[in-house]
């Protein structure tokens, strides 16, 4: 597995859960600026995969979009992206590289092995494609967790934060022909919603990654009862690693989907052709529901001893 982060509070999780999962194997972890600045998306990721013990090679990526300026997340998951907690999120060292070129040289050396999973806005993934088109075709899957689905949007009333913030690498990666699972928003919604009780349930299971997983959900569980209208805190990324870790969990359809390109209300929208009218060829097998109970399941088991 290769997983693209712009890592935040939800992005952790989801990192805690493939890292610690025994058939999951992760060859590399790329960072993007999307929830926070690029640096401290970097020290999130490199904190992360320190707490669960693991020698996974994290490396430094996109700064910014492809032509547009980088707008942050962090007045949903803090100034740090970790729910301002105080953790000690700096000072660690990347791996050499940037992350574009890595991402290319992981893919090349495990020909048609590989799950990309992304979290975060999609610039890493767009500049990888287009300064080696050739690693399409030897992706196995790609999971994004990115646009609406059938549900409203989170940063504007059409559009979910990692296709809003760089709609155009978004472009280029819908319409590479990678083969794309896309978990929407609605799902996280819908599914992967934690409630006070859910939550301390949790964090009963009483180990540090578990401590971890809930206490890094402060600020984003204040913005989804103020402004999403949540019951609590939602984890959109982990939910996303979950499909990516068992597809099987999941319902799909195989759709016509485009990302809009243009500015104002519209800009990064994930236009899904759910009745075929609009005559473009099926590129992304879109989740229409996920099963919570497995999903719940897995992450349990990743925050256990
Ligand atoms: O819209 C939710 C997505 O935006 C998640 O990936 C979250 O981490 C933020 O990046
Ligand atoms: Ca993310």
């Amino acid at each position: 597995m290769l997983i693209d982060t712009d890592t935040g509070s939800d992005d952790a999780v989801a990192l805690v859960m493939a890292l610690r999962h025994p058939d999951v194997s992760v060859a590399a972890i790329t960072v993007v600026a999307g929830n926070v600045p690029l640096e401290q998306a970097v020290q999130n990721a490199l904190y992360t995969v320190e707490l669960c013990g693991e020698a996974v090679p994290v490396y430094s990526g996109a700064a910014r979009p492809l032509t547009r300026t980088l707008e942050t997340a962090q007045f949903v998951h803090g100034d740090d992206g970790m729910g301002d907690i105080g953790l000690p999120l700096s000072g660690r060292v990347p791996a050499e590289g940037y992350a574009v070129d890595r991402m290319i040289e992981v893919i090349r050396s495990n020909y048609g092995e590989i799950t990309l999973v992304t979290l975060g806005p999609l610039t890493n993934v767009a500049q990888a494609i287009l300064k080696d088109p050739t690693i399409v075709a030897k992706i196995s899957r790609c999971v994004i967790m990115g646009g609406t689905g059938s549900g409203p949007g989170n940063v504007t009333p059409a559009s979910e934060f990692n296709l809003w913030v760089d709609p155009e690498a978004a472009k280029i990666v819908f319409e590479s022909g990678l083969p794309i699972t896309l978990v929407g928003w609605d799902i996280s919604c819908r599914r992967a919603v934690f409630d006070k009780e859910t939550a301390a349930g949790i964090r009963r299971i009483g180990t540090e990654l578990a401590h971890f997983t809930i206490d890094i959900q402060g600020k984003v569980d204040d913005f989804a009862r103020r402004v999403t209208k949540l019951e609590g805190f939602d984890l959109p990324d982990p939910i996303a690693m979950a499909v990516a870790i068992d597809p099987e969990m999941a319902e799909t359809r195989h759709l016509h989907v485009e990302v809009v390109t243009h500015d104002g209300v519209v800009r990064g929208q994930s236009v899904i052709d759910w009745l075929g009218l609009g005559g473009g060829e099926p590129n992304v097998h879109v989740v229409t529901d996920a099963s919570r109970e497995k999903f719940l399941a897995m992450l349990h088991a990743s925050l256990a001893d």
